[in-house]
């Protein structure tokens, strides 16, 4: 990473698309991001066309004094592969390259992303360019990072043309060896779908009825797969040429095509490209969410915010910009959750092709903009943060997240197509951001033992060796909280036999008798205990002081709660108790919430659907795993998330996403805020910090002897 951190501080810029303009204008574009503080900007994503005029020449000369020109003025630059958008000589020398959908047409050109993931030609003529570029700028002094393609998966996810059924039929040989085992894996038995060799198997194209659902999986792996191994391609000829200098791919925040617990092996820096709709009043906590995986992804280490609209994009049906102030705040908030940088999409607005409206760093209005104010500032916000570069976050709550387990979920014929995994997800990020609390993502195959408290909102495909270290994980302490329709496939997506939750059933302490999804629009009541769990494996004290259990055993103050989309016929087994009981609906009186004490710790079960009510679940296992919030008693609204520096001293984020002034109090002992230092503002708020609508403050506690 040595040739990125010769970039002092924070990252802060954008893609810049200099081929579109004549060069006299470049001369205006490195004085204003000198100007703005810009130290990082990407180039060349979309130049292929121009570095490679035909099969035989190359132009270098422009991007040659690009270079230079940019380093002369202190920029660093973000290299692109340039390999996203074949030129049109490449595809109509290779026709085949184009992509195919599953209905057997072919995409033509005239837009970007326009290739097989599989095809030879597409992969030989973006290897060839890649080492082109890499063996000409390898030492360029202006080099910082490398930036292979952009957004894999953006537009092409997938292609059914015959060199994909190719790719497809040997990548199915490497995973299950012969074509019995394959058979085996894909159930053939049903519907007279067997194979007598790999040569008889196609992608799963349009069919008159649903596909193997085995065959989809093994689809969608391989399709991740492919353009991983396109990624690779381009990686290693990066690694061998232009050995030192990082490499990364701008990723699309929680993308179900892809998967990035994979992916990002293969990345020295994880980059991302995030744009929450300004009109969506609940982005920020996506956001938020996006930006937490990110982070997870190389264990905690810093991410950087490739790409951003400085207001608004072009491609939604209205595009509303960000109103004064919520640009910083945003980009305030990819810092608070661990990037060490900010990008754009893009440098200087462009005045032809599909993107012309989609907002930049400099507007098409010029310096005389808003846009252009906001720039400034932005960079200077940044300057007076460089100090947290580095640092990182501590999360004591993790949710477990695997990619195999979302494409098996989505499969079609289940018993209810509302089990989304961003649908279930979704509610309980929620809950948990909206009590102050920083979660890391992992993946099944993690060891969570750091964590008090692991979340597995769902975990439809589960194999036992995942469900082996849940328990060891249990046994040692931790708590699990698990949701419903879980534990019922296999990798093969084969029913776990002997009841669900198959490989779970005895960590959890439940039994599903049957599934019962609930129909749109209607909701099942619930009724949760609130005064805890009845035993005490915690050590932690319980209120025994709440009222007297009623008949059912459950107290006589439950809160009540509503299921939506799915609930569960569930039957507690060994030492589970139940904490909340279904109060309507077929399963009235049945228990909904369970908690099974196993050796140290505990493992929670919501067999419902709680959408907006998951909060009160959570807050009883919050309690017993001991997890609280980075902040306690913050204003509605306020996100306050902390960096930790390795010299000790902390960056507490504050961050006003409401649209009203909140005061966050600083006084209380033992914070040490009182003496902390804003570094936006350069003082000290004192025992309050006044936050403005869209307001925040990054407060530095520098080291004490306790602390470090
Ligand atoms: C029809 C078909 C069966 C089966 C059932 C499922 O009756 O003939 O093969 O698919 O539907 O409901
Ligand atoms: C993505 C792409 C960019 C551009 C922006 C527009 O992030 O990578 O090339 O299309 O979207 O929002």
């Amino acid at each position: 990473m040595d040739r990125l951190t010769r970039v002092p501080g924070l990252l802060y810029g954008g893609d810049w698309n200099p081929e579109q303009w004549p060069e006299q204008v470049w001369a205006e574009d490195v004085k204003l991001m000198a100007e703005a503080g810009v130290n990082l900007v990407t180039v060349g994503v979309f130049s292929w066309a121009r570095l490679q005029p035909d099969a035989e020449s190359w132009d270098f000369g422009w991007l040659d004094r690009l270079l230079d020109l940019v380093h002369r003025h202190g920029v660093a630059v973000d290299l692109a592969t340039a390999t996203a958008s074949p030129p049109a000589w490449l595809v109509r020398a290779h026709p085949e390259l184009l992509p195919v959908t599953a209905d057997g047409v072919r995409l033509e050109f005239g837009s970007r992303q326009h290739y097989c993931p599989s095809s030879p030609a597409y992969r030989q003529a973006a290897v060839r360019l890649t080492r082109a570029l890499a063996e000409r700028y390898r030492h360029h002094p202006a080099l910082a990072l490398w930036h292979i393609h952009n957004e894999y998966g953006d537009h092409v996810q997938e292609c059914f043309c015959p060199a994909s059924a190719a790719d497809f039929r040997h990548w199915l040989r490497e995973r299950h060896g012969g074509i019995e085992e394959l058979n085996r894996s894909w159930g053939t038995a049903f519907w007279s779908q067997h194979y007598n060799s790999f040569e008889q198997i196609e992608p799963p194209r349009t069919a008159p009825g649903p596909v193997n659902p085995t065959q989809l999986l093994d689809w969608r792996r391989f399709c991740s797969d492919a353009l991983l191994a396109l990624h690779r391609a381009e990686k290693a000829v990066l690694d061998e040429v232009s050995p030192g200098v990082p490499v990364t791919t701008n990723f699309m925040s929680m993308l179900k095509a892809l998967d990035y617990w994979e992916w990002s092996r293969h990345e020295d820096l994880v980059s991302d490209d995030a744009y929450p709709d300004p009109a969506d009043p609940r982005a920020h906590v996506n956001a938020a969410m996006n930006y937490d995986l990110m982070r997870s992804l190389k264990g905690g280490r810093p991410w950087l915010l490739m790409e951003q609209a400085p207001s608004a994009v072009s491609w939604r049906p209205v595009n509303v910009p960000k109103r004064p102030g919520l640009h910083r705040l945003w980009s305030l908030q990819a810092l608070a959750r661990g990037a060490d940088g900010v990008l754009h999409f893009q440098w200087r607005a462009s005045v032809a092709g599909a993107e012309k409206f989609h907002s930049a760093m400099l507007p098409h209005r010029g310096t005389a903009s808003r846009g252009w104010q906001d720039t400034l500032r932005l960079g200077t916000d940044l300057r007076r943060l460089g100090a947290i570069a580095g640092s990182r976050l501590r999360a004591r709550a993790a949710v477990l997240l695997d990619w195999d387990s979302w494409w098996a979920l989505e499969l079609d014929d289940h018993p209810s197509a509302r089990m989304r995994w961003l649908d279930l997800l979704r509610p309980w990020y929620a809950a948990l951001y909206q009590r102050g609390v920083t979660v890391d993502f992992l993946p099944p195959g993690a060891e969570p033992d750091g964590y008090p408290l692991l979340l597995a909102p769902n975990l439809y495909l589960l194999d036992t060796a995942t469900a082996d270290r849940l328990t060891a994980y249990v046994r040692n302490g931790g708590r699990l909280v698990c949701g419903p329709f879980s534990g019922i496939v296999d990798r093969h997506d084969h029913i776990h036999p002997g009841g669900h939750p198959g490989p779970l059933r005895e960590l959890l302490g439940i039994v599903v008798d049957e599934h019962w999804p609930i129909p749109d629009g209607e909701t099942t009541g619930l009724a949760l205990d609130t005064t805890g769990p009845a035993s005490d494996a915690t050590g932690l004290a319980l209120d025994t002081t709440g009222p007297a259990p009623d008949a059912t055993g459950l107290a006589l103050d439950a809160v009540a709660l509503g299921a939506e989309r799915w609930s569960e016929w569930i039957e507690t087994e060994g030492a589970a108790e139940t904490l909340a009981r279904y109060t309507s609906g077929p399963l009235a009186g049945r228990p909904a919430v369970t908690r099974n004490p196993l050796g140290a710790g505990s493992a929670w079960y919501l067999s419902a659907h709680l959408g907006a009510d998951t909060g009160p679940v959570l807050d009883l296992a919050l309690a017993e795993a001991g997890v609280g919030a980075e902040l306690p008693g913050l204003p509605e609204g306020v996100e306050a998330t902390r960096r930790h520096a390795a010299d000790g001293s902390q960056y507490l984020f504050l961050l006003n996403h409401g649209p009203v002034e909140r005061r966050v109090p600083l006084d209380t002992p033992g914070t040490g805020l009182l003496t902390a230092t804003d570094l936006l503002t350069g003082t000290a708020p004192g025992d309050t910090l006044i936050l403005a609508p869209l307001g925040a403050a990054v407060l530095r506690l520098p080291a004490t002897e306790e602390r470090a």
